[in-house]
């Protein structure tokens, strides 16, 4: 018994009670202790009482980001100000940070969660674990680390940047598991080429992947050049941070989501209306165990769908394919930066060094697709642009210009990717 698996062997029966226990909890707390969830429940004439089953939900009001915004920085708290043990922040684009705050007993459910998902990616207690998500108000690096630690792995506090020197580490340490996000995890891996280094080599066995979107064509390049499985975690520090869903190593088939602390809904983003599981739409939120900041009904923005269960009993989301706010309308297309990586990994010769450039030439949007060729790679530019071309215009609709860029050149990520550059004016 690890203690780490979603509680163990629950039947769904179970599990939806005591989902509807801990909603019902929730919903009175953050009722009565935060002023913002009063008002919105008055507003549209709900009470905490109108739940009675999970399906009740949806009579609730949403929660969005500017609600956050509104109401910082700690007016969302549902406990006094003493009895939050850490805050962390979200620095978005614009404005004011977002942020959330945790009691001894959120930390202590979030490092629960974080080591049921290093678990679940086939980590054990003992295993040396690398940590490469930032450190700080990013919430990446210490929630990684606490449940790192809960799980009983021995931790080493990297956190971002410094690139050289976390390829000595691994090389010296020999850690089994690597925690980073997927973009930076390519850094690693040239500049262990570029010591001379092989990276198939390393003690390195499982890598944990996340705060960005990012391909399965991605994963099988990470997979092949470093000799590990690769899986995807997912969080949001509005819900708690890392590990509110964990791909298992053993199915690889999309991430887990701990259903006992976060209850998940998929929403047409247009109206609102609540989808059922299995259609594509944006991922909703509750959260079912917090104290300092529970949420309700948090709009992430994030779009997937809902699964049934295949390695856990619980529903899995598929992986993310990005943002609502991060989608790309290029000529009246829906594109989102993911799926132009999954075409590039598709290419023989392309390197997963890429970046997109947006003009525009009146209304219209105009996207060129920079990329950089794999290092070795010594064929003819015009063909692998133009069999680039053809796979964006194929397989996603859109059509784009494509320069293949020299080495080097296109920016390296130190933590979450930027892949968008726009020079609309
Ligand atoms: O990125 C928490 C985290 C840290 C998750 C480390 C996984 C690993 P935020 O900075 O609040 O928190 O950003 C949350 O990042 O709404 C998604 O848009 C995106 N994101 C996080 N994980 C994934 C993933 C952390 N596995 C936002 N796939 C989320 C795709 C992800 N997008």
């Amino acid at each position: 018994m690890t203690g780490y698996e979603p509680i163990e062997n629950a039947s769904i029966d179970e599990l939806r009670a005591l989902q509807l226990e801990r909603m019902k909890q929730t919903l009175a707390h953050s009722y009565a202790n935060v002023g913002h969830y009063k008002r919105a429940f008055d507003a549209a004439g709900v009470h905490p009482d109108d739940l009675t089953s999970l399906e009740d939900l949806a009579k609730f009001p949403f929660l969005v980001k500017d609600d956050l915004r509104d109401n910082y920085p700690f007016d969302m708290f549902a406990v006094p100000r003493t009895d939050v043990v850490r805050v962390h922040a979200s620095s978005g684009t614009t404005g004011k940070p977002t942020v959330v705050g945790y009691t001894q007993g959120d930390i202590d459910t979030w490092s629960t969660v974080v080591a049921r998902s290093i678990y679940a990616a086939g980590g054990r207690s003992g295993d040396m674990t690398h940590v490469a998500y930032g450190y700080g108000l990013f919430t990446g690096g210490l929630g990684a680390h606490y449940g790192a630690e809960k799980l009983g792995c021995t931790v080493v506090p990297m956190g971002g940047g410094q690139t050289a020197k976390q390829v000595q580490l691994i090389t010296d340490f020999k850690p089994r598991i690597i925690l980073v996000t997927p973009s930076y995890c390519l850094n690693l891996i040239d500049e262990m080429e570029t010591q001379g280094l092989d990276p198939r080599a390393t003690s390195l066995e499982i890598g944990i992947f996340g705060a960005e979107p990012w391909s399965d064509g991605l994963r099988e390049e990470i997979e092949a050049r470093l000799n590990i499985d690769a899986v995807d975690i997912y969080g949001l520090s509005e819900v708690i941070g890392p590990g509110v869903a964990q791909e298992c190593v053993e199915t690889k088939d999309g991430l887990t989501v701990w259903e006992d602390h976060f209850y998940p809904e998929i929403i047409n983003p247009e109206t609102g209306e609540v989808l059922p599981d299995g259609e594509f739409g944006e991922l909703v939120f509750t959260s079912l165990t917090k104290v300092a900041m529970p949420v309700i009904r948090y709009r992430t923005r994030d779009l997937t769908r809902i699964l049934p269960g295949t390695a856990r009993t619980m529903r899995r989301i598929e992986r993310i394919s990005g943002r609502s706010d991060d989608m790309l309308i290029v000529r009246g297309v829906n594109v989102f930066p993911s799926q132009v990586e999954a075409q590039i990994m598709e290419v023989d010769g392309l390197s997963p060094h890429f970046q997109l450039v947006l003009t525009n030439e009146g209304n219209m949007t105009d996207m060129a697709i920079e990329v950089e060729p794999d290092p070795g790679w010594s064929g003819d530019k015009d063909t692998i642009a133009a069999e680039l071309k053809a796979k964006v215009k194929d397989l996603i609709g859109v059509t784009a210009s494509v320069a293949i860029a020299d080495l080097e050149t296109i920016p390296r990520s130190q933590g979450k990717a930027q892949r968008v550059v726009d020079n609309r004016s």
